[in-house]
């Protein structure tokens, strides 16, 4: 096993470890689980409750975050460009359990060790919800 594989075992079991731990913490940020047709998660309206400003959204690929910014919502990679650590929303940023790095809602790095930004993908408002489009 090479070094950086096994810093990427263990960061992974550190995050599972530490996710029992951290639950309180983030049993705060509703997961919503959309509708997928291709490339676009859809979300209904009906889980996007006024009361909250962030959500993990499921997927196959690993999860998204959702942000309420102003009047709108932005969509970006819940995974750290690190070692792959979930990350959380904290305030106006993401944090990463792992080893602190944190990120802006455009998915910018603000603090390391990450040093690539998170992808961050369109969301489009319908009558219905929201249509999010992550290409593949
Ligand atoms: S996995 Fe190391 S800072 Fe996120």
């Amino acid at each position: 096993m090479d070094r950086r594989t096994f810093l990427q075992w263990t960061a992974k079991g550190c995050a599972a470890g530490c996710a029992s731990v951290l639950l309180p913490a983030c049993a705060s940020v509703p997961t919503l689980r959309p509708k997928v047709d291709g490339d676009v998660l859809s979300v209904s309206g009906d889980q996007l409750l006024d009361s909250d400003d962030a959500w993990y959204v499921a997927r196959a690929g690993g999860p998204l975050v959702l942000l309420r910014q102003g009047a709108g919502f932005v969509a970006l990679s819940g995974v750290c460009t690190h070692l792959e650590c979930r990350l959380r929303p904290s305030g106006t940023f993401l944090r990463c359990p792992c080893h602190g790095s944190t990120f802006q809602p455009d998915g910018t790095v603000v603090r390391g060790p990450a040093t690539r930004a998170l992808p961050t993908y369109a969301v489009r408002e319908t009558a219905a919800g929201l249509e999010i489009v992550v290409p593949k």
